[in-house]
């Protein structure tokens, strides 16, 4: 059904479906911290056969996902190679450092996809007492801030072969990994077959309330627990948000398809108003990049515009800003941005 305000600042902005809501208020529970709540435990079982790995945990939030993730298979004094642009790096308030006292570093990358040549050049000697000791690589697929890009099977197994020929370990921040596979066709199992540790978040495309699930081998989910416990993440009757992941699993990943078709139909129709850019091309998933080139409004005054329409778009970095698709935003409502768009441009008169 399409609402009056149009909301395309992020997935986060979703609300639980009606199936989520009725999952919920029926869910079985029990004591999470004891292992008792048959919700949490489906939804952590589903999880891992979705993502083929051993076990998976239920998280709050993707942060404390990637959190948890990385204290879980680093030590103090390591070092973590991410990308410069990554939400691990500049998006996580510094908290595997401030909590887990590891060193994270930037290292280049082309929209998600590391060098080969240039992850081995970056890890450090282990023999030299220099250095911090490197012990694992972090991609992000898709990429937030590369516009939604996927990462594809191909370069994903070549980048954990060049990890883990040094010893290495790879954690993939998959807050969008559904996404990502949707949109190349591939099972998300095999997407992150040769990854260690990934994590996916609930509560965006897939539109749930709350959560994250953080999947791996079971040695490694174990210490995971750990960790979790004593960030403050073990919960007690969590089945009532687990129930709403339950069933974003069985109905919300396929669906994401949809979600893309229109994110590349809304680019295509933006990248034809005059004073927007926008390279369709880059349009993988749900995220739409848009540049701001215009005599007659700066980015800021094109974001305040459409807001005055009732369209709600991501705040401007520089010239750009984002746009994310999600289930509660229809193809219907597509033409509305566009004239939004065009009103807020001052290409055509407010009344038209
Ligand atoms: C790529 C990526 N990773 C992690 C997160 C963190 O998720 P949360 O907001 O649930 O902590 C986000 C949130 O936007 C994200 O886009």
């Amino acid at each position: 059904m399409t609402s009056a305000v149009i909301d395309l600042r992020s997935d986060t902005v979703t609300h639980p479906t009606a199936s989520m809501r009725e999952a919920m208020a029926s869910a079985e529970v029990g004591d999470d911290v004891f292992g008792e709540d048959p919700t949490v435990n489906l939804l952590e079982e589903k999880a891992a056969a979705i993502l083929g790995k051993e076990a998976a945990l239920l998280l709050l939030s993707g942060t404390m996902g990637n959190l948890v993730g990385v204290l879980a298979q680093t030590r103090r004094g390591d070092e973590v190679l991410a990308g410069p642009n990554s939400h691990l790096l500049n998006y996580e308030a510094g908290g595997v450092s401030v909590l887990g006292g590891v060193q994270m570093r930037a290292l280049a990358w082309n929209r998600g996809v590391f060098d080969i040549d240039d992850i081995a050049h970056a890890i450090r000697d282990p023999h030299n007492l220099h250095f911090a000791r490197s012990s694992l690589l972090c991609l992000e697929n898709t990429v937030n801030r590369e516009g939604g890009a996927a990462v594809s099977v191909a370069d994903t197994d070549a980048m954990c072969g060049a990890a883990r020929a040094h010893g290495l370990r790879v954690h993939v921040d998959g807050a969008r990994i559904f996404n990502a596979a949707v949109s190349q066709g591939v099972t998300p199992a095999r997407l992150v077959r040769e990854i260690d540790s990934v994590t996916f978040c609930m509560s965006k495309g897939l539109g749930c309330p709350m959560g994250s699930v953080l999947a791996g081998d079971a040695d490694f989910i174990a210490e995971a627990r750990r960790w979790r416990k004593m960030v403050g993440g073990g919960l007690r009757q969590s089945g009532i948000f687990a129930a709403a992941g339950v069933v974003a699993l069985d109905e919300m990943i396929d669906r994401m398809a949809i979600d893309h078709a229109n994110a590349k139909a809304l680019a295509s129709g933006l990248a034809n108003v005059p004073g927007l850019r926008v390279d369709v091309d880059r349009v993988q998933t749900n995220i739409i990049m848009v540049t701001v080139d215009s005599p007659t409004a700066s980015s800021e005054d094109f974001v305040a515009g459409l807001a005055s329409q009732g369209v709600k778009v991501g705040s401007p970095y520089g010239d750009t800003l984002r746009m994310v698709t999600h289930y509660q935003f229809e193809a219907a409502q597509i033409p509305v941005v566009l004239k939004a768009a065009e009103r807020a441009l001052g290409l055509v008169t407010v009344a038209a």
